[in-house]
């Protein structure tokens, strides 16, 4: 007789009629549930092996109880009653304890997926850096504040009078074929034309407009033109401003700030040139040109050939500058008779470029990080 799965049938079915066969029948279930019990290795094979012993309605122990103790005859129901009581705590205790390893199990096994491993090495992120034309910017800030010029900055969006009137040129002047550029779609109803500014000069009047002398300021930014890209131009593109008026200022300290601020920022080996040139809000004015470092100012290059550069010129323009034309002190309130002054415009692209060796402006717009990384 075997009773493995046997609680379905009762015991008079099994051949059972005799108290000495209970013990031997219990020990077979008994041994039945201990090698199922090695089964039970998680949460969820645990909960199925308990339903399968102590679930209400078809659990073992309770068809055991149902069909073997229930039905039994008197003189076998207290035997059977007492083995079915060891068994019930024998399955009862087990079944807990396989419960209490699995949960420390799971709980360790949680525990050693969330330890931090402080031996890891951490995340590395990469970090910036300035960007070429950022710190070019600040090596000229660096050098005009250190003799007494303050930094100011402007609108990109500008109204036509203090990209052009302002600065004494008139609606139909030449210079303005050059410099008339993007416009900015408006509503009929706007009061007045708006561009992105051509040049940082509109800043000299609203400088002017808001302080009275002394004025030393420069005036880092961004500049829009209709011209062509190539190796030296862009259509957007970053000047400085400068201006300085006082009441005793001459054309020496014009030269003598001048060639003190191209010493500071290439070294004393460039030569530097002043031209005669035409600006309508200077007096006289200049083109400021130094040596072409590529072709080393002989404007031929490497190869034989004229220089791509300076375009066989050996020189570089770096700015245009000169003495505030006293006209325009008249669109600020300023007594030209009192004052005086200089003003230039320094294009800082081509002054990166020079002092670094880049034979291309577009570099600085292409943001290729294998450009950028060479100037942390
Ligand atoms: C002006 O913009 C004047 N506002 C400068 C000035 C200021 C004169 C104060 C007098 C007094 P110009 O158009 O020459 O001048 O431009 C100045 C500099 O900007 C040039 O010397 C050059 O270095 C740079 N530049 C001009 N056009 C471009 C361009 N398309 N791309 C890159 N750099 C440019």
């Amino acid at each position: 007789m075997t009773a493995i799965n046997n609680p379905a049938q009762k015991l008079s079915d099994l051949g059972v009629s005799q108290p000495e066969q209970i013990a031997h029948l219990f020990a077979e279930v008994r041994a039945r549930f201990d090698s199922e019990s090695a089964g039970a290795h998680d949460v969820a094979s645990w909960k199925q092996f308990r339903d399968a012993w102590l679930g209400r309605k078809s659990g073992v122990l309770t068809l055991v109880t149902d069909n073997w103790l229930k039905p039994s005859p008197a003189e076998l129901k207290r035997v059977v009653g007492q083995e079915l009581n060891q068994l019930r705590a024998h399955v009862e205790s087990q079944i807990e304890s396989r419960r209490a390893v699995i949960e420390a199990g799971a709980d360790e096994a949680s525990l050693s997926r969330e330890r931090v491993d402080l031996s890891l090495p951490g995340v590395v992120r990469p970090i910036g850096s300035h960007h070429l034309i950022r710190q070019v910017f600040q090596q000229i800030e660096d050098i005009f504040v250190s003799i007494g010029f303050s930094v100011v900055e402007g609108p990109e969006i500008e109204t036509p009078y203090y990209n052009f009137e302002a600065l004494n040129i008139p609606e139909f002047h030449p210079v303005r074929d050059d410099m008339d550029t993007f416009y900015l779609d408006l509503p009929k109803s706007a009061p007045n034309p708006l561009l992105l500014r051509t040049h940082t000069s509109p800043m000299q009047i609203r400088t002017m407009e808001r302080r009275q002398p002394p004025v030393r300021v420069i005036v880092p930014g961004k500049v829009y033109r209709r011209d062509n890209p190539d190796a030296t131009h862009s259509f957007v593109f970053h000047q400085v401003e400068g201006l300085a008026v006082d009441t005793d200022i001459t054309f020496c300290d014009f030269t003598g700030t001048i060639e003190y601020f191209v010493k500071q920022f290439f070294g004393a080996g460039v030569k530097a040139r002043f031209r005669p040139s035409y600006f309508p809000f200077t007096e006289p004015s200049v083109e400021f040109d130094v040596t072409c470092v590529f072709c080393g100012g002989s404007g031929t290059s490497a190869g034989g050939g004229t220089c791509s550069k300076c375009k066989g010129a050996g020189w570089i323009e770096l700015f245009g500058a000169g003495m505030v034309d006293p006209a325009v002190y008249g669109f600020v309130n300023y007594d030209p008779k009192k004052v005086s002054g200089f003003a230039f415009g320094m294009g800082i692209d081509r002054l990166a470029m020079l002092k670094y060796g880049i034979d291309d402006i577009q570099v600085f717009f292409q943001n290729d990080a294998r450009f950028l990384r060479q100037f942390p």
